[in-house]
């Protein structure tokens, strides 16, 4: 796993009292809370040691709860460059790099803290969470404290959310935009820690030990590198595919410590002689998509699940992961503040101004248990750019529901996807196409972030595009 060694900065705090003094010293608290999801998380594994058929040498161990379902690693792996430089209070901006160099590996005594696990907790009796076999009351408690120091921290979003009421947009013909519909019969909770339990506490939104073990074996013999950049491809995508490639080249990895990243091309089903050109030319490691691993409902490459299981397969092994279709075109970005928001909010994407409901199916809606009118105000966050922090609330309260969510035939893709592909945008009702991994994610975002999910947003100047239909013949041998 690889492990950022700033979490350790905040360890002179005492933790139980670390709430109460995080108006001046925020960002301490912030890292104090990391060290501990991180040493909880560490400590629940070592508790529940799960053997798998994996690997000991290059895989870590897959940590089983209670219930088997649960991923993220204990081992210690040190890669690249020093990892995390100290960041800049409030701004989330690196400052004096440094400082931090070679501080930060963990120590055996702090991994073996005296932290209590889940079993240890006792939960008051109108607070016990039913069918919540495979997570903890201590973590919930832990993953809440994450999201509520980025929702103080973040204020008000940048305007992203949906603020107007839908009668208005109704009254000019917007059958688009984002909006609030002020008859919705329920709000989002307004507790963090009871949305974070609506993610995680549901037996239905945990995945289990063995698609978890399928899921990690995609990524088993990659090496861990700080940053892991992955496209995917089939036939039909070959010519845009050599275009992101181009565009890799001459934007980003330039700027980039050989030794820090790898770039990974998913073949989801070239043809052989395109496969062998991209082997050739594009220096980047390519492998196949065993799309076995999904199941038969989820297969279908329009579906997208294969998305979800690559990422999870492989976030464990990076310090940040940048997943990208291959339309995302990037430009002259600020990398370091692009580093720094996606570990900041510990997501970024990219999104476009389509309220998110018309563009997701009903039984979408009800594996998360919410009322569609619920997410009028927010708009799609494009997983065709996904960038995910590597950390135990975004592996546990992010990754692994919406890994749920692609084996589940009711959620990700419940319609055939040939029917819902196309969205009409001439009247707002729901459903009226569905974007599958967009849509799931979307929701858990909206339901998580709530007000502040606007900083999930990519805001760097030059934030990459998408280009579709932008191909190339790059790949000459
Ligand atoms: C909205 O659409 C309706 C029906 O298509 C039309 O009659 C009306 O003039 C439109 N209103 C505006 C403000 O464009
Ligand atoms: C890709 O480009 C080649 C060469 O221009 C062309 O022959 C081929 O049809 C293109 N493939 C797709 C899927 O557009
Ligand atoms: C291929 O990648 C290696 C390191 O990953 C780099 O040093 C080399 O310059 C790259 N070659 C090209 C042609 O980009
Ligand atoms: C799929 O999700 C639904 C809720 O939408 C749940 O009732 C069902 O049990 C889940 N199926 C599996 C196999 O987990
Ligand atoms: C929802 O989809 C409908 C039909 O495709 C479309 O007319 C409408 O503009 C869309 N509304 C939103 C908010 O995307």
């Amino acid at each position: 796993m690889y492990r950022p060694s700033h979490l350790h900065r905040g360890w002179k705090m005492t933790l139980p009292g670390a709430r109460s003094v995080h108006a001046t010293v925020r960002l301490p608290v912030l890292l104090c809370v990391l060290v501990v999801v991180l040493v909880l998380v560490v400590n629940t594994q070592l508790n529940h040691l799960h053997n798998t058929a994996v690997s000991p040498v290059h895989q870590p161990p897959l940590i089983g709860h209670p219930a088997g379902q649960h991923a993220a690693d204990g081992s210690v792996e040190e890669v690249g460059a020093p990892i995390l430089e100290p960041v800049v209070a409030g701004t989330g901006l690196v400052k004096d790099p440094g400082v931090a160099r070679g501080s930060g590996r963990e120590s055996p005594a702090t991994q073996a803290g005296p932290v209590e696990t889940g079993r240890e907790i006792k939960t008051k009796p109108g607070q016990s969470a039913p069918g919540t076999p495979g997570i903890s009351e201590a973590e919930i408690a832990a993953y809440t404290q994450v999201l509520e120091m980025r929702m103080e921290a973040a204020g008000r979003d940048h305007g992203v959310v949906g603020t107007r009421h839908c009668s208005v947009l109704a009254a000019v013909n917007n059958t688009r935009g984002t909006c609030i519909d002020t008859s919705c019969p329920t709000a989002f909770h307004t507790s963090p820690k009871q949305r974070v339990r609506q993610l995680v506490a549901p037996k239905h939104m945990q995945v289990t030990a063995d698609q978890l073990r399928q899921v990690l074996d995609i990524g088993r013999d990659v090496e861990s590198k700080r940053y892991i950049f992955i496209t995917a491809a089939s036939s039909n995508h070959y010519n845009e595919s050599q275009a992101l490639v181009y565009n890799m080249r001459k934007y980003i990895l330039p700027k980039l410590h050989p030794d820090s990243y790898s770039f990974l091309y998913y073949d989801l089903g070239l043809k052989p002689t395109e496969r062998r050109r991209v082997e050739k030319n594009c220096n980047c490691s390519v492998r196949s998509m065993p799309i076995s691993v999904l199941p038969p409902h989820a297969r279908h490459l329009m579906c997208y699940a294969w998305k979800p299981a690559i990422i999870k397969a492989l976030l464990h092994k990076a310090e940040v992961l940048v997943y990208m279709d291959v339309s995302i075109r990037f430009r002259d970005m600020d990398l370091d503040a692009f580093w720094a928001g996606a570990r900041r909010w510990g997501a970024q994407f990219l999104n476009s101004q389509d309220s998110i409901p018309n563009h997701t199916v009903q039984p979408t809606f009800a594996f998360y248990g919410d009322p569609a009118c619920l997410y009028w105000p927010y708009p799609e966050l494009l997983a065709g750019f996904s960038v995910f922090h590597n950390e135990p609330f975004m592996q546990r309260v992010v990754i692994d529901p919406w890994l749920a969510c692609a084996f589940n035939a009711t959620c990700m893709c419940p319609v055939n996807p040939h029917q819902y592909r196309i969205c009409a945008h001439t009247e707002r009702r729901v459903g009226q196409c569905h974007r599958f991994d967009l849509s799931s994610l979307t929701l858990q975002m909206a339901k998580l972030y709530g007000d502040t999910f606007g900083h999930l947003v990519l805001r760097t100047n030059h934030p990459p595009k998408v280009a579709r239909n932008d191909r190339m013949g790059f790949f000459t041998d």
